[in-house]
């Protein structure tokens, strides 16, 4: 296994955090456990990277697909989440970190969005790692909100036809002026993407592990990471062309 360097980490890594469930059911425990000891790894991989000068880090906490759990779980989750938010703003401002969200916010509740409001707020003036909460988040809903919203500006005659490209569709997308995700991170073995940053992800490297998001810890992280820097990213050219250019670094956008 390669020895981890700080050069060649991925600058914008992408989580699904999967398994929280699994991991209280396998104790006997109600599934509300599993989210309370996943915040907990939140804490520690939102910390760990921002420790390792990680620039971008996006987690899906909440998919648009989520409300459709029972009630009773769908509440605690919310709860979690605004006092996640509002206990770790101090720990965000000390390390230097600032605060997103993207997802389709109307959904949420009120005070949700009050306490996401204040987060990014205070947070807006910090220069570290950007930390990205997916929150009542699905790919497929950004891509068509994005296309609505170009078809409303080329009919208002904001832009034209022809500026409608991929760089152009991309500022459309609630990750606007994020870059495109280097490395996609899924615990508890699924393999899916499951309506996660669809458009972002086309060049990304996946890695899955079977271990449950509450188990996931600074080793695991220190693995995935050893994994990411084992690969040799190509964006569609061939290995020579790599390895004699030395450009596949970053967005392939800006390779067009
Ligand atoms: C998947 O576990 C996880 C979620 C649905 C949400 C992730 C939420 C957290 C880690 C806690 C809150 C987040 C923050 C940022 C404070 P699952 O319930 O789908 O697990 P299962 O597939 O084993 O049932």
């Amino acid at each position: 296994m390669h020895k981890l360097t700080k050069e060649n980490l991925p600058r914008h890594l992408a989580v699904i955090m999967d398994g929280n469930g699994r991991w209280a059911k396998q104790r006997m425990l109600r599934r509300i456990v599993g989210h309370q000891k996943g915040v907990e790894t939140v804490r520690l991989i939102v910390e760990e990277c921002s420790r390792l000068g990680i620039s971008y880090l996006t987690l899906f906490a909440f998919s648009a697909e989520n409300w459709l759990r029972p009630k009773t779980e769908v509440k605690a989750l919310m709860a979690l989440l605004k006092k996640y938010i509002r206990s770790e703003i101090a720990r965000m401002m000390h390390n230097n970190i600032r605060f997103n969200v993207i997802g389709d916010r109307g959904e949420l509740p009120v005070d949700i969005n009050r306490v996401i409001d204040d987060a990014i707020a205070q947070t807006a003036g910090n220069s570290g790692m950007l930390l990205t909460l997916a929150l009542s988040y699905g790919a497929r809903q950004e891509i068509v909100h994005a296309a609505r919203q170009i078809a409303i500006d080329a009919a208002s005659g904001k832009i034209a036809i022809d500026d409608i490209n991929e760089g152009l569709f991309s500022d459309y997308l609630y990750t606007t002026r994020i870059p495109e995700p280097d490395f996609l991170i899924r615990t508890s073995g699924e393999m899916r993407i499951s309506n996660f940053l669809l458009w972002q992800l086309a060049y990304t490297e996946l890695y899955f592990t079977d271990v449950n998001w509450p188990d996931f810890d600074k080793n695991e992280l220190a693995k995935a990471f050893r994994d990411y820097q084992s690969r040799e990213r190509r964006f569609g050219k061939t290995s020579d062309q790599v390895q004699v250019g030395g450009t596949a670094v970053g967005d392939i956008t800006r390779h067009r």
